[in-house]
């Protein structure tokens, strides 16, 4: 395989540390990715290495998105959107019926996907408890959220 050459397959990933060194590289936080994290990875290669991930939160029928990142070789070739209709596919086989996520940096990508702002007075308990939400996340991220049921 060629230099770079894309892996376009996507598949499940337990958290590793190729998953951590790519999201540190993007900024994003990785202090609660324990050993026993309830996140669900997905992600695309690179004959390089990790190209991309996302990473699904499950609480019962809503989600949390997080830990989007694509490597920056790789940008601005849909790859970003292809992780995030995959997380979105997998999150309904799950039963889940809503998405929430926050952003600092990328509010205006996930609005193209359908993703409308919200208020985080307005979030469930499930996803208020999460690290990402009450922590983690700066207060003036966006907090966003898209209905997946129908
Ligand atoms: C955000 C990110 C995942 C997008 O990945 P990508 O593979 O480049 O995205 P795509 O190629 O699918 O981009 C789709 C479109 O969104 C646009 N876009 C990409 N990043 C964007 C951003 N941060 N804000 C607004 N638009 C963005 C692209 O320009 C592209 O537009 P086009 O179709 O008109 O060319 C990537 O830029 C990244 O890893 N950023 C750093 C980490 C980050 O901010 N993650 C989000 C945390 S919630």
């Amino acid at each position: 395989m060629a230099a770079n050459e894309l892996i376009m397959h996507i598949v499940p990933l337990q958290r590793n540390t190729e998953i951590v060194t790519l999201l540190k590289s993007c900024g994003l936080s990785v202090e609660d990715l324990h050993e026993n994290s309830r996140t669900q990875f997905f992600g695309l290669s690179s004959s390089s290495g990790l190209a991309g991930v996302i990473g699904v939160e499950h609480y019962g029928t809503y989600g949390l998105i997080r830990s989007l990142a694509v490597h920056v070789t790789f940008r601005s070739e849909g790859i970003g959107r292809m992780l995030v209709k995959h997380a979105e596919q997998w999150a309904k086989k799950q039963g889940m019926t809503e998405l929430f996520l926050l952003t600092t940096t990328a509010s205006g990508f996930f609005s193209r996907l359908g993703y409308t702002d919200s208020s985080r007075s307005d979030a469930p308990e499930a996803i208020q408890r999460t690290p990402q939400f009450s922590s983690l996340c700066p207060s003036s991220s966006q907090f966003m959220h898209k209905l997946i049921s129908a």
